[in-house]
Protein backbone atom coordinates (compact mmCIF):
# COMPACT_ATOMS: atom_id res chain seq x y z
CA UNK A 1 0.00 0.00 0.00
CA UNK A 2 1.94 2.70 -1.30
CA UNK A 3 0.08 5.36 -0.05
CA UNK A 4 1.03 4.54 3.65
CA UNK A 5 4.54 4.83 3.08
CA UNK A 6 4.95 8.56 4.59
CA UNK A 7 7.38 10.86 3.39
CA UNK A 8 7.18 14.27 4.99
CA UNK A 9 5.61 15.30 8.22
CA UNK A 10 3.40 17.30 5.93
CA UNK A 11 2.35 14.14 4.04
CA UNK A 12 1.54 12.60 7.29
CA UNK A 13 -0.32 14.94 8.52
CA UNK A 14 -2.66 15.36 5.63
CA UNK A 15 -3.24 12.13 5.52
CA UNK A 16 -4.57 11.92 8.79
CA UNK A 17 -7.12 14.41 8.09
CA UNK A 18 -8.39 12.58 5.37
CA UNK A 19 -8.94 9.45 7.68
CA UNK A 20 -10.08 11.51 9.74
CA UNK A 21 -12.99 12.94 7.26
CA UNK A 22 -12.96 8.95 6.27
CA UNK A 23 -14.42 8.41 9.80
CA UNK A 24 -16.95 11.32 9.96
CA UNK A 25 -18.33 9.80 6.81
CA UNK A 26 -18.11 6.05 6.66
CA UNK A 27 -21.07 3.90 6.81
CA UNK A 28 -22.14 0.51 5.66
CA UNK A 29 -22.89 0.16 1.94
CA UNK A 30 -26.38 0.25 2.01
CA UNK A 31 -26.93 2.63 -0.86
CA UNK A 32 -28.79 4.94 1.19
CA UNK A 33 -26.37 5.35 4.07
CA UNK A 34 -22.91 5.37 1.67
CA UNK A 35 -22.94 9.18 2.03
CA UNK A 36 -19.32 9.42 1.93
CA UNK A 37 -19.02 7.66 -1.46
CA UNK A 38 -21.68 8.63 -3.03
CA UNK A 39 -22.15 12.27 -2.21
CA UNK A 40 -25.66 12.16 -4.73
CA UNK A 41 -27.40 10.10 -2.23
CA UNK A 42 -29.01 11.75 0.42
CA UNK A 43 -31.73 9.67 2.00
CA UNK A 44 -31.74 9.17 5.23
CA UNK A 45 -30.81 6.02 6.54
CA UNK A 46 -30.76 3.60 9.70
CA UNK A 47 -27.07 3.76 11.18
CA UNK A 48 -25.88 2.30 14.12
CA UNK A 49 -26.93 4.89 17.19
CA UNK A 50 -23.37 4.33 18.70
CA UNK A 51 -22.49 7.02 21.07
CA UNK A 52 -18.68 6.57 19.94
CA UNK A 53 -19.10 7.64 16.55
CA UNK A 54 -20.53 10.77 17.07
CA UNK A 55 -17.74 12.63 18.95
CA UNK A 56 -14.83 12.48 16.61
CA UNK A 57 -12.99 15.39 16.95
CA UNK A 58 -12.41 15.13 20.80
CA UNK A 59 -9.09 13.85 20.26
CA UNK A 60 -6.30 16.82 19.92
CA UNK A 61 -4.43 14.85 17.71
CA UNK A 62 -6.90 15.41 15.14
CA UNK A 63 -8.14 18.86 13.80
CA UNK A 64 -11.39 19.40 12.75
CA UNK A 65 -12.00 21.24 9.32
CA UNK A 66 -14.91 22.87 10.40
CA UNK A 67 -17.42 22.96 13.57
CA UNK A 68 -20.17 21.99 11.28
CA UNK A 69 -18.34 19.00 10.10
CA UNK A 70 -17.99 17.43 13.07
CA UNK A 71 -21.08 15.70 14.13
CA UNK A 72 -21.21 13.15 11.15
CA UNK A 73 -24.18 11.25 11.27
CA UNK A 74 -26.66 13.55 9.85
CA UNK A 75 -24.61 16.55 8.40
CA UNK A 76 -22.72 13.64 5.90
CA UNK A 77 -25.64 13.15 4.67
CA UNK A 78 -26.47 16.50 3.57
CA UNK A 79 -23.09 17.56 2.99
CA UNK A 80 -23.33 18.36 -1.22
CA UNK A 81 -19.80 18.97 -1.29
CA UNK A 82 -17.32 16.27 -1.37
CA UNK A 83 -15.64 16.08 2.28
CA UNK A 84 -11.91 17.70 1.37
CA UNK A 85 -11.54 21.20 2.01
CA UNK A 86 -8.21 22.41 2.16
CA UNK A 87 -5.87 20.81 5.01
CA UNK A 88 -4.49 22.72 7.63
CA UNK A 89 -1.43 20.86 8.45
CA UNK A 90 -0.82 19.18 12.17
CA UNK A 91 2.71 19.45 13.44
CA UNK A 92 4.49 15.94 13.22
CA UNK A 93 5.73 15.99 16.44
CA UNK A 94 2.20 16.21 18.19
CA UNK A 95 2.01 12.33 16.81
CA UNK A 96 3.53 10.99 20.45
CA UNK A 97 4.03 7.12 21.83
CA UNK A 98 0.54 5.97 20.34
CA UNK A 99 -2.22 3.84 22.47
CA UNK A 100 -2.73 0.22 22.07
CA UNK A 101 -6.22 1.61 20.46
CA UNK A 102 -4.70 4.22 18.76
CA UNK A 103 -2.85 1.66 16.90
CA UNK A 104 -6.18 -0.42 16.21
CA UNK A 105 -8.02 2.46 15.13
CA UNK A 106 -5.15 3.67 12.77
CA UNK A 107 -5.56 0.03 10.99
CA UNK A 108 -9.10 0.65 10.72
CA UNK A 109 -8.63 4.26 8.88
CA UNK A 110 -6.71 2.84 6.55
CA UNK A 111 -8.66 0.30 5.66
CA UNK A 112 -11.36 3.11 5.14
CA UNK A 113 -8.87 4.69 3.58
CA UNK A 114 -8.47 1.72 1.13
CA UNK A 115 -12.44 1.53 0.76
CA UNK A 116 -12.78 4.52 -0.44
CA UNK A 117 -9.72 4.68 -3.08
CA UNK A 118 -11.25 1.27 -4.52
CA UNK A 119 -14.35 3.00 -4.79
CA UNK A 120 -12.97 6.25 -6.37
CA UNK A 121 -10.99 4.15 -8.96
CA UNK A 122 -13.47 1.50 -9.35
CA UNK A 123 -10.79 -1.17 -8.82
CA UNK A 124 -9.00 -2.70 -5.77
CA UNK A 125 -5.87 -2.63 -3.82
CA UNK A 126 -4.44 -6.54 -3.23
CA UNK A 127 -1.11 -8.10 -1.86
CA UNK A 128 -1.80 -11.45 -2.78
CA UNK A 129 -3.84 -12.99 -5.60
CA UNK A 130 -7.49 -12.46 -5.46
CA UNK A 131 -10.12 -15.82 -6.26
CA UNK A 132 -12.45 -13.67 -6.51
CA UNK A 133 -13.50 -10.04 -8.02
CA UNK A 134 -17.41 -9.40 -7.01
CA UNK A 135 -19.14 -7.89 -10.01
CA UNK A 136 -22.33 -7.14 -10.84
CA UNK A 137 -25.57 -5.72 -9.90
CA UNK A 138 -26.42 -8.32 -7.07
CA UNK A 139 -24.09 -6.04 -5.13
CA UNK A 140 -24.83 -2.78 -4.04
CA UNK A 141 -21.45 -1.45 -4.12
CA UNK A 142 -19.19 -4.32 -5.49
CA UNK A 143 -16.02 -2.35 -5.71
CA UNK A 144 -16.67 -1.12 -1.66
CA UNK A 145 -17.33 -4.88 -0.73
CA UNK A 146 -14.13 -6.18 -2.42
CA UNK A 147 -11.64 -3.77 -0.79
CA UNK A 148 -13.63 -3.94 2.47
CA UNK A 149 -13.51 -8.23 2.45
CA UNK A 150 -9.22 -7.69 1.23
CA UNK A 151 -9.37 -5.29 4.20
CA UNK A 152 -11.34 -7.51 6.52
CA UNK A 153 -8.84 -10.67 5.32
CA UNK A 154 -5.80 -8.84 5.77
CA UNK A 155 -6.61 -7.01 9.16
CA UNK A 156 -9.21 -8.15 11.33
CA UNK A 157 -8.71 -9.93 14.77
CA UNK A 158 -11.25 -10.95 17.13
CA UNK A 159 -10.59 -11.70 21.17
CA UNK A 160 -13.04 -14.79 21.71
CA UNK A 161 -13.22 -14.52 25.49
CA UNK A 162 -11.96 -17.85 27.32
CA UNK A 163 -14.55 -17.39 29.89
CA UNK A 164 -17.26 -19.75 30.33
CA UNK A 165 -17.37 -24.00 30.22
CA UNK A 166 -19.06 -26.32 27.75
CA UNK A 167 -21.72 -26.87 27.16
CA UNK A 168 -22.93 -23.69 27.44
CA UNK A 169 -20.16 -22.16 26.28
CA UNK A 170 -17.25 -22.37 23.74
CA UNK A 171 -20.06 -25.10 21.97
CA UNK A 172 -23.06 -25.49 20.09
CA UNK A 173 -24.89 -27.72 17.70
CA UNK A 174 -23.19 -28.87 14.63
CA UNK A 175 -26.26 -30.01 12.66
CA UNK A 176 -30.04 -29.57 12.26
CA UNK A 177 -31.54 -26.67 12.24
CA UNK A 178 -29.64 -24.61 14.69
CA UNK A 179 -26.49 -25.71 13.20
CA UNK A 180 -24.99 -22.45 12.17
CA UNK A 181 -24.81 -21.25 15.47
CA UNK A 182 -22.54 -24.43 16.20
CA UNK A 183 -20.40 -23.93 13.18
CA UNK A 184 -19.59 -20.70 13.85
CA UNK A 185 -18.20 -21.12 17.22
CA UNK A 186 -16.41 -24.00 16.28
CA UNK A 187 -14.68 -21.91 13.28
CA UNK A 188 -14.12 -19.00 15.31
CA UNK A 189 -13.40 -20.03 18.71
CA UNK A 190 -13.00 -23.95 19.61
CA UNK A 191 -11.36 -25.08 16.74
CA UNK A 192 -8.18 -22.65 17.26
CA UNK A 193 -7.33 -22.56 14.19
CA UNK A 194 -9.28 -19.38 12.89
CA UNK A 195 -6.65 -17.03 11.24
CA UNK A 196 -9.18 -14.55 12.38
CA UNK A 197 -8.36 -15.31 15.89
CA UNK A 198 -6.24 -12.65 17.65
CA UNK A 199 -3.69 -14.06 19.85
CA UNK A 200 -3.30 -10.88 22.58
CA UNK A 201 -6.19 -9.00 23.68
CA UNK A 202 -4.64 -6.08 23.01
CA UNK A 203 -4.80 -6.70 18.63
CA UNK A 204 -8.14 -7.29 18.61
CA UNK A 205 -10.52 -4.80 17.08
CA UNK A 206 -13.81 -7.08 18.14
CA UNK A 207 -14.79 -9.21 21.42
CA UNK A 208 -16.67 -13.04 20.80
CA UNK A 209 -18.96 -13.75 23.71
CA UNK A 210 -18.57 -17.47 22.97
CA UNK A 211 -22.54 -18.51 24.35
CA UNK A 212 -24.90 -20.63 22.83
CA UNK A 213 -28.35 -19.93 23.37
CA UNK A 214 -29.29 -23.81 22.06
CA UNK A 215 -27.22 -25.68 24.56
CA UNK A 216 -28.40 -22.97 27.43
CA UNK A 217 -32.15 -24.31 26.37
CA UNK A 218 -30.82 -28.00 25.88
CA UNK A 219 -29.46 -28.14 29.31
CA UNK A 220 -31.83 -25.82 31.27
CA UNK A 221 -35.18 -25.71 29.76
CA UNK A 222 -38.03 -28.24 31.50
CA UNK A 223 -35.50 -28.22 34.96
CA UNK A 224 -37.25 -27.82 37.10
CA UNK A 225 -39.70 -25.36 35.49
CA UNK A 226 -39.81 -24.09 32.33
CA UNK A 227 -41.39 -20.99 32.93
CA UNK A 228 -38.52 -19.98 34.84
CA UNK A 229 -36.18 -20.88 31.92
CA UNK A 230 -36.72 -17.51 29.98
CA UNK A 231 -35.48 -15.53 33.01
CA UNK A 232 -32.13 -17.68 33.89
CA UNK A 233 -31.20 -17.49 30.09
CA UNK A 234 -31.20 -13.89 30.15
CA UNK A 235 -29.31 -14.40 33.74
CA UNK A 236 -26.93 -16.56 32.49
CA UNK A 237 -25.78 -14.17 29.38
CA UNK A 238 -25.95 -10.77 31.16
CA UNK A 239 -23.48 -12.52 34.48
CA UNK A 240 -21.05 -13.23 31.36
CA UNK A 241 -20.97 -10.31 29.98
CA UNK A 242 -20.86 -8.54 33.69
CA UNK A 243 -17.77 -11.15 34.72
CA UNK A 244 -16.02 -10.35 31.43
CA UNK A 245 -16.71 -6.50 32.15
CA UNK A 246 -15.25 -6.40 35.24
CA UNK A 247 -12.18 -8.15 34.29
CA UNK A 248 -11.32 -6.07 30.92
CA UNK A 249 -11.83 -2.62 30.23
CA UNK A 250 -13.05 -3.51 26.46
CA UNK A 251 -16.87 -3.82 27.37
CA UNK A 252 -17.06 -0.63 28.95
CA UNK A 253 -14.62 1.54 26.63
CA UNK A 254 -17.40 0.95 23.78
CA UNK A 255 -20.76 0.08 26.14
CA UNK A 256 -20.72 -3.18 24.11
CA UNK A 257 -20.52 -1.38 20.17
CA UNK A 258 -17.39 -3.98 19.87
CA UNK A 259 -18.89 -7.02 21.03
CA UNK A 260 -21.00 -9.70 19.57
CA UNK A 261 -22.78 -13.02 19.78
CA UNK A 262 -23.60 -15.15 17.07
CA UNK A 263 -26.81 -17.68 17.68
CA UNK A 264 -29.84 -18.75 15.07
CA UNK A 265 -32.08 -20.46 18.18
CA UNK A 266 -35.77 -19.07 18.20
CA UNK A 267 -35.00 -17.91 21.76
CA UNK A 268 -31.66 -15.57 21.40
CA UNK A 269 -33.25 -12.19 20.93
CA UNK A 270 -34.81 -12.62 24.20
CA UNK A 271 -31.35 -11.79 25.88
CA UNK A 272 -31.36 -7.94 25.33
CA UNK A 273 -34.68 -7.58 26.67
CA UNK A 274 -34.49 -7.25 30.53
CA UNK A 275 -31.93 -4.51 30.30
CA UNK A 276 -32.14 -2.58 26.87
CA UNK A 277 -29.74 0.34 28.37
CA UNK A 278 -27.18 -1.67 28.90
CA UNK A 279 -27.42 -3.98 25.41
CA UNK A 280 -27.86 -0.63 23.21
CA UNK A 281 -24.57 -1.28 20.91
CA UNK A 282 -24.12 -5.33 21.82
CA UNK A 283 -24.21 -7.12 17.86
CA UNK A 284 -26.11 -9.69 17.77
CA UNK A 285 -26.21 -12.11 14.77
CA UNK A 286 -29.45 -13.83 14.56
CA UNK A 287 -31.54 -16.56 13.11
CA UNK A 288 -34.20 -14.88 14.01
CA UNK A 289 -33.84 -11.34 12.50
CA UNK A 290 -37.49 -10.26 12.82
CA UNK A 291 -37.14 -6.25 12.67
CA UNK A 292 -40.63 -6.08 14.88
CA UNK A 293 -39.00 -8.13 17.36
CA UNK A 294 -36.20 -5.85 18.31
CA UNK A 295 -33.64 -6.81 15.61
CA UNK A 296 -31.81 -3.48 14.56
CA UNK A 297 -30.21 -4.08 10.90
CA UNK A 298 -27.94 -1.23 11.79
CA UNK A 299 -27.15 -2.80 14.60
CA UNK A 300 -27.71 -6.45 14.53
CA UNK A 301 -26.21 -9.04 11.91
CA UNK A 302 -28.84 -11.39 10.16
CA UNK A 303 -27.71 -14.69 9.99
CA UNK A 304 -28.48 -17.41 6.86
CA UNK A 305 -30.03 -20.93 8.58
CA UNK A 306 -28.96 -23.90 8.02
CA UNK A 307 -30.33 -27.22 7.83
CA UNK A 308 -27.46 -29.92 8.28
CA UNK A 309 -27.65 -33.27 8.18
CA UNK A 310 -25.15 -34.71 10.62
CA UNK A 311 -21.73 -34.39 9.57
CA UNK A 312 -22.36 -32.76 6.36
CA UNK A 313 -21.53 -28.76 5.42
CA UNK A 314 -25.33 -28.90 3.14
CA UNK A 315 -27.00 -30.76 0.74
CA UNK A 316 -25.26 -32.05 -2.38
CA UNK A 317 -26.02 -30.27 -5.51
CA UNK A 318 -28.55 -31.73 -7.75
CA UNK A 319 -29.15 -28.56 -9.58
CA UNK A 320 -30.61 -29.27 -13.49
CA UNK A 321 -29.76 -26.41 -16.14
CA UNK A 322 -32.08 -23.54 -15.74
CA UNK A 323 -34.06 -24.90 -19.26
CA UNK A 324 -34.23 -28.58 -18.17
CA UNK A 325 -36.31 -27.49 -14.79
CA UNK A 326 -39.94 -28.33 -15.57
CA UNK A 327 -41.59 -27.44 -12.25
CA UNK A 328 -42.74 -23.77 -11.72
CA UNK A 329 -43.01 -23.43 -8.15
CA UNK A 330 -42.27 -25.85 -5.67
CA UNK A 331 -42.62 -25.62 -1.18
CA UNK A 332 -42.64 -28.86 1.08
CA UNK A 333 -43.00 -28.11 4.56
CA UNK A 334 -44.39 -27.73 7.80
CA UNK A 335 -47.76 -25.85 8.29
CA UNK A 336 -46.38 -23.90 11.31
CA UNK A 337 -47.05 -20.58 11.43
CA UNK A 338 -49.80 -18.17 10.05
CA UNK A 339 -47.91 -17.38 6.64
CA UNK A 340 -47.36 -21.25 5.85
CA UNK A 341 -51.20 -21.78 7.05
CA UNK A 342 -52.62 -19.03 4.53
CA UNK A 343 -50.56 -20.52 1.56
CA UNK A 344 -51.81 -24.60 2.52
CA UNK A 345 -55.05 -22.80 2.22
CA UNK A 346 -54.49 -21.45 -1.48
CA UNK A 347 -52.20 -24.23 -2.68
CA UNK A 348 -51.74 -27.64 -0.62
CA UNK A 349 -51.85 -30.27 -3.52
CA UNK A 350 -54.19 -28.28 -5.80
CA UNK A 351 -51.97 -27.24 -8.64
CA UNK A 352 -48.94 -28.58 -10.79
CA UNK A 353 -47.11 -25.90 -11.41
CA UNK A 354 -47.61 -24.63 -7.59
CA UNK A 355 -46.52 -27.50 -5.86
CA UNK A 356 -46.76 -26.94 -2.56
CA UNK A 357 -47.19 -30.24 -0.31
CA UNK A 358 -47.17 -30.83 4.04
CA UNK A 359 -45.30 -34.04 3.30
CA UNK A 360 -43.51 -34.92 0.33
CA UNK A 361 -45.13 -37.87 -1.80
CA UNK A 362 -42.93 -40.95 -0.98
CA UNK A 363 -39.68 -41.73 -2.76
CA UNK A 364 -39.34 -38.33 -3.81
CA UNK A 365 -36.35 -36.33 -3.00
CA UNK A 366 -36.79 -32.63 -1.55
CA UNK A 367 -33.24 -31.71 -2.64
CA UNK A 368 -33.51 -33.05 -6.34
CA UNK A 369 -36.79 -31.87 -6.58
CA UNK A 370 -35.64 -28.35 -5.73
CA UNK A 371 -32.94 -28.80 -8.64
CA UNK A 372 -35.80 -29.47 -11.19
CA UNK A 373 -37.89 -26.15 -9.76
CA UNK A 374 -37.57 -22.88 -11.40
CA UNK A 375 -38.71 -21.00 -8.08
CA UNK A 376 -38.68 -22.08 -4.68
CA UNK A 377 -41.22 -20.76 -2.19
CA UNK A 378 -39.92 -19.39 1.19
CA UNK A 379 -42.25 -18.72 3.14
CA UNK A 380 -41.72 -18.16 7.20
CA UNK A 381 -42.70 -20.08 9.59
CA UNK A 382 -42.80 -19.38 13.08
CA UNK A 383 -39.95 -17.46 12.58
CA UNK A 384 -38.78 -15.52 10.16
CA UNK A 385 -36.06 -17.04 9.04
CA UNK A 386 -36.06 -20.86 6.90
CA UNK A 387 -33.20 -22.87 5.70
CA UNK A 388 -35.04 -22.65 2.22
CA UNK A 389 -33.27 -20.02 1.36
CA UNK A 390 -30.40 -21.34 1.43
CA UNK A 391 -30.84 -24.65 0.08
CA UNK A 392 -33.03 -23.19 -2.73
CA UNK A 393 -29.32 -21.37 -3.75
CA UNK A 394 -27.52 -24.71 -3.42
CA UNK A 395 -29.90 -26.23 -5.72
CA UNK A 396 -29.83 -23.19 -8.14
CA UNK A 397 -33.67 -22.53 -7.66
CA UNK A 398 -35.07 -18.54 -7.56
CA UNK A 399 -35.92 -18.33 -3.67
CA UNK A 400 -39.66 -16.76 -3.77
CA UNK A 401 -39.14 -14.36 -0.53
CA UNK A 402 -42.74 -14.72 1.89
CA UNK A 403 -42.67 -13.24 4.79
CA UNK A 404 -42.67 -10.35 6.86
CA UNK A 405 -40.13 -7.79 9.28
CA UNK A 406 -37.19 -10.67 7.82
CA UNK A 407 -33.99 -8.39 7.61
CA UNK A 408 -32.17 -10.46 5.16
CA UNK A 409 -28.74 -11.81 5.33
CA UNK A 410 -25.53 -9.14 4.24
CA UNK A 411 -28.25 -7.10 3.34
CA UNK A 412 -25.34 -4.34 3.59
CA UNK A 413 -23.66 -5.82 0.94
CA UNK A 414 -26.23 -7.96 -1.10
CA UNK A 415 -29.01 -6.36 -3.39
CA UNK A 416 -31.85 -9.54 -3.01
CA UNK A 417 -34.30 -7.88 -5.15
CA UNK A 418 -31.42 -8.68 -8.37
CA UNK A 419 -31.53 -12.52 -7.30
CA UNK A 420 -34.95 -13.41 -5.57
CA UNK A 421 -38.43 -12.24 -5.68
CA UNK A 422 -40.71 -11.08 -2.73
CA UNK A 423 -44.26 -11.76 -2.41
CA UNK A 424 -45.73 -9.92 0.81
CA UNK A 425 -47.76 -12.84 2.67
CA UNK A 426 -50.84 -11.30 1.74
CA UNK A 427 -50.94 -11.40 -2.35
CA UNK A 428 -49.96 -15.23 -1.88
CA UNK A 429 -53.14 -16.37 -3.90
CA UNK A 430 -51.30 -14.64 -6.77
CA UNK A 431 -47.90 -16.25 -6.66
CA UNK A 432 -49.22 -18.65 -9.97
CA UNK A 433 -49.97 -15.22 -11.74
CA UNK A 434 -46.46 -13.46 -10.21
CA UNK A 435 -44.58 -16.38 -11.32
CA UNK A 436 -46.03 -16.69 -14.88
CA UNK A 437 -45.65 -13.06 -15.62
CA UNK A 438 -41.81 -13.73 -14.94
CA UNK A 439 -40.24 -13.73 -18.81
CA UNK A 440 -38.25 -16.25 -19.84
CA UNK A 441 -35.48 -13.87 -20.07
CA UNK A 442 -35.80 -12.33 -16.61
CA UNK A 443 -35.74 -15.99 -15.41
CA UNK A 444 -32.34 -16.71 -16.94
CA UNK A 445 -30.92 -13.36 -15.66
CA UNK A 446 -32.33 -14.05 -11.88
CA UNK A 447 -31.17 -17.73 -11.86
CA UNK A 448 -27.60 -16.68 -13.19
CA UNK A 449 -27.09 -14.47 -10.31
CA UNK A 450 -28.46 -17.02 -7.53
CA UNK A 451 -25.34 -18.95 -9.21
CA UNK A 452 -23.37 -16.27 -8.70
CA UNK A 453 -24.23 -15.35 -5.23
CA UNK A 454 -24.70 -19.04 -3.49
CA UNK A 455 -20.70 -18.61 -2.92
CA UNK A 456 -21.65 -16.80 -0.10
CA UNK A 457 -23.74 -19.25 1.54
CA UNK A 458 -21.34 -21.74 1.21
CA UNK A 459 -19.94 -23.30 4.22
CA UNK A 460 -16.79 -24.58 4.17
CA UNK A 461 -14.46 -25.78 7.08
CA UNK A 462 -12.09 -24.29 6.97
CA UNK A 463 -13.74 -21.35 5.91
CA UNK A 464 -12.71 -19.76 2.65
CA UNK A 465 -13.00 -15.97 1.54
CA UNK A 466 -16.35 -15.05 0.70
CA UNK A 467 -18.21 -17.94 1.97
CA UNK A 468 -20.98 -17.61 5.01
CA UNK A 469 -18.52 -16.77 7.67
CA UNK A 470 -16.66 -14.38 5.84
CA UNK A 471 -20.22 -13.00 5.11
CA UNK A 472 -20.81 -12.81 8.54
CA UNK A 473 -17.37 -11.33 9.63
CA UNK A 474 -17.47 -8.79 7.09
CA UNK A 475 -20.64 -7.72 8.59
CA UNK A 476 -19.27 -7.47 12.03
CA UNK A 477 -16.16 -5.88 10.30
CA UNK A 478 -18.43 -3.18 8.66
CA UNK A 479 -20.61 -2.44 11.85
CA UNK A 480 -16.44 -2.11 13.83
CA UNK A 481 -15.66 0.34 10.73
CA UNK A 482 -18.62 3.02 11.78
CA UNK A 483 -16.72 3.24 15.23
CA UNK A 484 -14.29 4.93 16.46
CA UNK A 485 -13.16 4.51 20.00
CA UNK A 486 -11.50 7.02 22.16
CA UNK A 487 -7.80 6.67 23.18
C1 LIG B 1 -25.28 7.91 -6.54
O1 LIG B 1 -26.59 7.65 -6.07
C2 LIG B 1 -27.61 8.13 -6.94
C3 LIG B 1 -28.94 7.93 -6.23
O2 LIG B 1 -28.92 6.81 -5.39
C4 LIG B 1 -27.50 7.39 -8.26
O3 LIG B 1 -28.52 7.82 -9.13
C5 LIG B 1 -26.13 7.65 -8.86
O4 LIG B 1 -25.98 6.91 -10.04
C6 LIG B 1 -25.03 7.27 -7.89
N1 LIG B 1 -23.75 7.70 -8.41
C7 LIG B 1 -22.68 6.90 -8.41
C8 LIG B 1 -21.43 7.50 -8.93
O5 LIG B 1 -22.73 5.74 -8.01
C1 LIG C 1 -17.13 15.93 22.57
O1 LIG C 1 -16.01 15.80 23.38
C2 LIG C 1 -15.61 16.99 24.01
C3 LIG C 1 -14.29 16.78 24.71
O2 LIG C 1 -14.17 15.49 25.24
C4 LIG C 1 -16.72 17.43 24.96
O3 LIG C 1 -16.38 18.64 25.60
C5 LIG C 1 -18.00 17.64 24.15
O4 LIG C 1 -19.06 17.95 25.00
C6 LIG C 1 -18.34 16.38 23.35
N1 LIG C 1 -19.43 16.66 22.48
C7 LIG C 1 -20.46 15.85 22.35
C8 LIG C 1 -21.47 16.25 21.35
O5 LIG C 1 -20.57 14.82 23.01
C1 LIG D 1 -7.17 -3.41 -11.13
O1 LIG D 1 -6.17 -3.71 -10.19
C2 LIG D 1 -5.52 -4.94 -10.45
C3 LIG D 1 -4.60 -5.25 -9.27
O2 LIG D 1 -4.06 -4.08 -8.72
C4 LIG D 1 -4.78 -4.86 -11.79
O3 LIG D 1 -4.15 -6.08 -12.06
C5 LIG D 1 -5.80 -4.55 -12.86
O4 LIG D 1 -5.16 -4.35 -14.10
C6 LIG D 1 -6.61 -3.30 -12.53
N1 LIG D 1 -7.69 -3.16 -13.49
C7 LIG D 1 -8.01 -2.00 -14.04
C8 LIG D 1 -9.17 -2.02 -14.98
O5 LIG D 1 -7.39 -0.99 -13.80
C1 LIG E 1 -0.05 -2.90 24.33
O1 LIG E 1 0.65 -3.62 23.33
C2 LIG E 1 1.87 -4.21 23.76
C3 LIG E 1 2.49 -4.90 22.57
O2 LIG E 1 2.54 -4.05 21.47
C4 LIG E 1 1.62 -5.18 24.89
O3 LIG E 1 2.85 -5.72 25.35
C5 LIG E 1 0.89 -4.48 26.02
O4 LIG E 1 0.56 -5.41 27.03
C6 LIG E 1 -0.36 -3.81 25.52
N1 LIG E 1 -0.99 -3.06 26.57
C7 LIG E 1 -2.24 -3.28 26.96
C8 LIG E 1 -2.74 -2.41 28.06
O5 LIG E 1 -2.94 -4.14 26.47
C1 LIG F 1 -17.25 -1.46 33.93
O1 LIG F 1 -18.39 -0.82 34.43
C2 LIG F 1 -19.04 -1.52 35.49
C3 LIG F 1 -20.34 -0.81 35.81
O2 LIG F 1 -20.16 0.55 35.85
C4 LIG F 1 -18.09 -1.60 36.68
O3 LIG F 1 -18.70 -2.34 37.71
C5 LIG F 1 -16.81 -2.32 36.24
O4 LIG F 1 -15.88 -2.36 37.27
C6 LIG F 1 -16.21 -1.64 35.03
N1 LIG F 1 -15.12 -2.45 34.54
C7 LIG F 1 -13.85 -2.09 34.56
C8 LIG F 1 -12.85 -3.04 34.03
O5 LIG F 1 -13.51 -1.01 35.02
C1 LIG G 1 -42.23 -11.10 13.80
O1 LIG G 1 -42.58 -10.31 14.91
C2 LIG G 1 -43.94 -9.89 14.94
C3 LIG G 1 -44.11 -8.98 16.13
O2 LIG G 1 -43.83 -9.66 17.32
C4 LIG G 1 -44.84 -11.11 15.00
O3 LIG G 1 -46.20 -10.70 14.97
C5 LIG G 1 -44.55 -12.00 13.81
O4 LIG G 1 -45.31 -13.17 13.91
C6 LIG G 1 -43.09 -12.35 13.77
N1 LIG G 1 -42.85 -13.10 12.55
C7 LIG G 1 -42.59 -14.40 12.55
C8 LIG G 1 -42.49 -15.05 11.25
O5 LIG G 1 -42.42 -15.01 13.58
C1 LIG H 1 -30.73 -1.04 3.75
O1 LIG H 1 -31.53 0.08 3.46
C2 LIG H 1 -32.88 -0.22 3.24
C3 LIG H 1 -33.59 1.07 2.91
O2 LIG H 1 -32.97 1.66 1.82
C4 LIG H 1 -33.46 -0.87 4.49
O3 LIG H 1 -34.79 -1.25 4.25
C5 LIG H 1 -32.66 -2.09 4.85
O4 LIG H 1 -33.13 -2.64 6.06
C6 LIG H 1 -31.21 -1.72 5.01
N1 LIG H 1 -30.42 -2.92 5.26
C7 LIG H 1 -29.53 -2.99 6.23
C8 LIG H 1 -28.85 -4.29 6.40
O5 LIG H 1 -29.27 -2.03 6.95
Amino acid sequence: MAAFEFRSPYLLSLTFLLLLLLVLSFSPFNKSSFSLINLSSSSSSKTPSVPLHSNLTSSNQYVSPSPSQSHSQSQSRSRSQPPFPSPTPIVADHVKEKSNTSKIEEQLARARAAIHKAVLTKNYTSDRQEIYIPRGSVYRNPYAFHQSHIEMVKRFKIWAYKEGEIPMFHNGPMSYIYSIEGQFMDELDSSGKSPFLARHLHEAHSFFVPVSVKRIADFLYDRPKPHTFHGRLVRIVTDYINVVAQKYPYWNRSEGADHFMVSCHDWAPEIINDDLKFYKNFIRVLCNANISEGFQPGRDVSLPEYNLASGTLGPSRLDSHPDERPILAFFAGGAHGDIRKFLFEHWRDKDEEIQVHEYLPKGQNYHQIMGQTKFCLCPSGTEVASPRVVEAMYAGCVPVLISDYYALPFGDVLDWSKFTIEIPPKRIPEIKTILKAVSHAEYLKLQKRVMQVRRHFELNRPAKPFDVFHMVLHSIWLRRLNIRLPD
